[in-house]
């Protein structure tokens, strides 16, 4: 079974996809064949300064190795080394449909951010993460809460391309794109295979610690609202303490709290405790003591990870040394998955 995700590195990373996707990561590796790879290809959909792009680059892969990503067991690479992604993201933009990707909640919110002169490469980019998933046959794709509306676009385009490119097992079958297990009742030899999204039953979704109704985002232009794997303990501390809350004093699990939920759900992951045994705790408390102790618990869990990173960072050969065996590997079943689409469309073979 084939687990793959990924991260932009269009900033440092943050708590947000740690705890939304890292972590995660690292729990599920044991079990699958695994891809991590960081899509700068991906982050130039806006605009990047090109030598940080690089930095943060090498960065995000010194991360996931310093969470415990192990480079050995699992395949480690940077997009852009792996041209397939580009090549198979353009045949799935000729069969996605304007009117899907229109429906985008992440292009709308970006778009907007974006004003005028909006790239068309934000428009096409769910194509570009269904080529992500689509290539490596991959299984279970772990994200954030966030990246849900991908993948079901991703799952629709590639029933899209099955139904058109893949052999029926019955001929005249009517397909219901939308039943589970399909794709071995109706196709004989699917041109993909169909991925299952895993969203984490807590910390799917971390909030912006200055506008709570908003996820916790890289890009976010107030660095108060975000907390960077690489900040220092001082200045974790010192933002979860400024972490915007409601003006009452009891620490309580609702819609109407949605600053105190944030924190709250902050120490349920990290602690693997009940939201509910957490406020049970925290009775005849102020928002004082949570904010206190959630900024301690997030600078114990992440000190070990950004010191390791720090350190990993310093090697450069080490990284490349990682980076092209992992691009290497990710080749071999990136263009395996482009010549059968190719080879499908009716393309004539590169290798004759
Ligand atoms: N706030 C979050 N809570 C939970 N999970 C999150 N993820 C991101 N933010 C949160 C998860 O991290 C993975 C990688 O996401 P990404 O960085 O590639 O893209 P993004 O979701 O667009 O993240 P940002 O921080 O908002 O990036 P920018 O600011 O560059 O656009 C995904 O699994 C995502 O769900």
């Amino acid at each position: 079974m084939i687990m793959l995700s990924a991260v932009q590195p269009s900033n440092r990373l943050t708590l947000g996809n740690y705890l939304g996707a890292i972590r995660n990561w690292v729990a599920l590796q044991a079990q699958y064949e695994c891809y991590f790879f960081a899509v700068d290809l991906h982050a130039i959909t806006l605009r990047q300064d090109p030598a940080e792009l690089r930095e943060q680059t090498y960065r995000a892969l010194a991360t996931y190795i310093a969470s415990g990503i192990d480079p050995e067991a699992c395949t480690l690479f940077v997009q852009s080394h792996v041209p397939e992604h580009a090549e198979l993201a353009w045949v799935l933009l000729c069969h996605t449909h304007m009117g899907e990707l229109s429906r985008m909640t992440q292009f709308k919110d970006k778009s907007a951010r974006q004003g005028e002169n909006i790239p068309s490469g934000l428009f096409a980019y769910p194509a570009l993460m269904a080529a992500d998933i689509l290539l490596y046959d991959t299984n279970l794709v772990p994200v954030g809460e966030d990246q849900k509306q991908h993948l079901e676009i991703t799952r629709d385009v590639a029933i899209r391309m099955n139904n058109l490119y893949s052999p029926r097992l019955r001929a005249g079958e009517k397909v219901d794109e939308k039943l589970e297990g399909f794709e071995r009742i109706f196709w004989q030899d699917p041109l993909f295979t169909i991925p299952q999204v895993y969203i984490p039953p807590v910390g799917a979704r971390i909030m912006s610690l200055q506008n709570p109704l908003q996820k916790m985002s890289k890009s976010d232009p107030d660095p108060q609202a975000t907390i960077f794997l690489n900040d220092s303990d001082d200045t974790i501390l010192k933002k979860v303490k400024r972490a915007v809350t409601d003006s009452g004093s009891e620490i309580a699990d609702q819609d109407d709290k949605p600053g105190i939920r944030n924190l709250l759900s902050i120490q349920a992951v990290l602690t693997g405790k009940k939201i509910a045994d957490l406020v049970a705790g925290y009775q005849g408390k102020q928002y004082g003591h949570l904010k206190v102790e959630t900024g301690e618990m997030i600078a114990q869990a992440l000190a070990p990870v950004r010191d390791e990173t720090e350190r990993l960072m310093l090697d450069r050969g080490e990284l490349d040394r990682i980076l092209k065996k992992g691009a290497l590997r990710a080749r071999e079943h990136a263009s395996r998955t482009l010549n059968r689409v190719y080879d499908r469309l009716g393309f004539i073979s590169r290798s004759r």
